[in-house]
């Protein structure tokens, strides 16, 4: 293991070993390894941000035991003595913590992008049109929780800091498409407001903090939870019927494609085109299927659905595509009182950085949404086993706001997304598929979620 090239500084002693990183690495859900020890190759500091108390943003190398290397970013601050407040975040048996948790240092993050700092080997920016009423640098900090492969943190009800964990070279989606979108007056988006970047990749990204807002899965799934306590009332009956919220989300979906549109590149795929990627799309078939045996029996089915894609292809079908959301799901989503809001343009995280900011239909987005209305219902009824009824008003429920959203989709995008069926019906199974194989490898009790969905589409 390396650390810090020249001469050792004042309290280089103080700072974290590569094992107690190594241990901090495995408690932390934005870690990737599930389980196992954690081994740690090359700790690197890209900037000291402060001297006293010590913040340092690393860069850790780690290698999960049963993943993929891959480097993250931790901040640590060392007081000069144990600092009891912060006692719940402590790196390893010095003093030395999760500086992030420390609203005493996080207004270094707004301040240098505010300055334009160059710290190290770090650089902070702002939006040109963001100054200090935008972003204010005395507020206090809180680190949000929630199920996230990154950290976020709130500053009062003014600003919202990602800081990315894992880093990467390159661009990165989430911010390029924010300004983008920025930059033709999207409104369906938090303005973004600064960053910091470095060599080794995007640090940290500043935005408006969406006041008021609601994520739309935790709707969604109040609405279905509603249904089953009104136990012979249709989902359009209840009072938390979540349809007109679906339309008004297909509307912003569409319009936010729009200007994706307007503000990014645009091609055509050619028959042939589409037809490498329907090849690729049983070929990942075929490979799921080997993983996860549940698949065999409905294999013939789902391959169905790309056999048809193919004779389209075949027949001579283009494809529209585009800059996409990439990984559209309601916890994406944020309903403020100002309208929904679309969050987090990283795309998947399970593809590689390169391919994340391909071209690709819209439809994948409409695609990924019509699969998260899904999960929410099912995923209340794991709560109601063996529970015949409660499965067919679940089922209802999916398609009463599956319609609302294609059709406040349609009102705004000028044609309905099910006209589309034939692509549709091959994102859907292209999304289920990957749901059954990423459900089988973290959360095995999940797994019934999208096989249902499977078992309805290899029908
Ligand atoms: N600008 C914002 N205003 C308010 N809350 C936000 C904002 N950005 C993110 N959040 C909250 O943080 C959560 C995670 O943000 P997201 O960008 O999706 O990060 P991740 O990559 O970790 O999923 C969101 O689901 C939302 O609840
Ligand atoms: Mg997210």
């Amino acid at each position: 293991m390396s650390r810090h090239a020249g001469p050792p500084s004042r309290s280089e002693e103080h700072l974290p070993t590569a094992d107690e990183l190594a241990d901090f690495l495995s408690g932390q859900r934005w870690f990737s390894g599930r389980g196992g020890p954690v081994e740690v190759v090359e700790v690197r500091t890209l900037a000291r941000l402060h001297e006293d108390p010590v913040v340092e943003v690393l860069l850790v190398t780690a290698r999960p035991a049963d993943g993929v290397e891959a480097r993250y970013q931790v901040v640590v601050e060392c007081p000069s003595g144990p600092t009891e407040r912060l006692d719940h975040v402590r790196i390893g048996a010095g003093d030395c913590y999760d500086g992030l948790h420390d609203r005493e240092v996080t207004h270094l993050w707004p301040a240098l992008m505010l300055a334009e700092a160059s710290v190290g080997d770090i650089a902070f920016h702002h939006v040109p049109d963001a100054g200090p009423q935008q972003i204010p640098t005395d507020r206090p900090s809180l680190v949000l929780t929630g199920e996230q492969s990154n950290t976020t943190l709130a500053y009062g009800d003014a600003m919202a800091l990602k800081v990315y964990r894992q880093v990467a070279p390159g661009v990165n989606p989430d911010i390029e498409v924010h300004l983008a979108l920025h930059s033709v007056g999207c409104p369906h988006i938090a303005t973004p407001l600064g960053w910091a970047d470095s060599p080794d990749g995007v640090l940290a990204f500043l935005q408006e903090f969406l006041v008021g807002g609601t994520e739309g899965w935790e709707s969604a799934q109040a609405s279905v939870r509603d249904l089953f306590v009104e136990a012979d009332l249709h989902p359009s009956d209840v009072g938390s019927d979540f349809a007109a919220e679906a339309e008004r989300l297909g509307r912003v979906t569409a319009e936010m494609h729009a200007s994706l549109r307007e503000a990014l590149p645009t091609s055509v795929l050619e028959p042939e085109q589409v037809a490498a990627r329907v090849a690729a799309m049983q070929a990942n078939l075929a490979e799921a299927v080997r993983e996860v045996p549940a698949l065999e029996p409905h294999a013939a089915g789902l391959e169905r659905a790309y056999a048809d894609l193919l004779a389209l292809a075949r027949g001579g079908q283009k494809v529209d595509v585009q800059r996409v959301h990439g990984d559209f799901h309601l916890g994406q989503t944020l309903r403020t009182p100002a309208g929904w809001k679309v969050l987090d343009f990283e795309g998947e995280p399970a593809r590689p950085a390169d391919e994340r900011r391909a071209l690709d239909t819209p439809l994948r987005d409409v695609a990924g949404l019509l699969r998260s209305l899904d999960y929410a219902a099912r995923l209340v009824l794991l709560d109601h086993p063996d529970d015949p009824q409660r499965a067919y008003r679940a089922a209802e429920w999916v398609e009463h706001n599956s319609d609302a959203f294609c059709t406040g989709y349609a009102a705004a995008a000028g044609r309905d997304p099910r006209e589309d069926e034939v692509l549709l019906r091959a994102l859907l199974t292209q999304k289920a598929v990957y749901e059954v194989v990423y459900e089988a490898r973290m959360r095995p009790s999940w797994v019934v979620l999208p096989l249902a969905a499977v078992e309805r589409l290899a029908a």
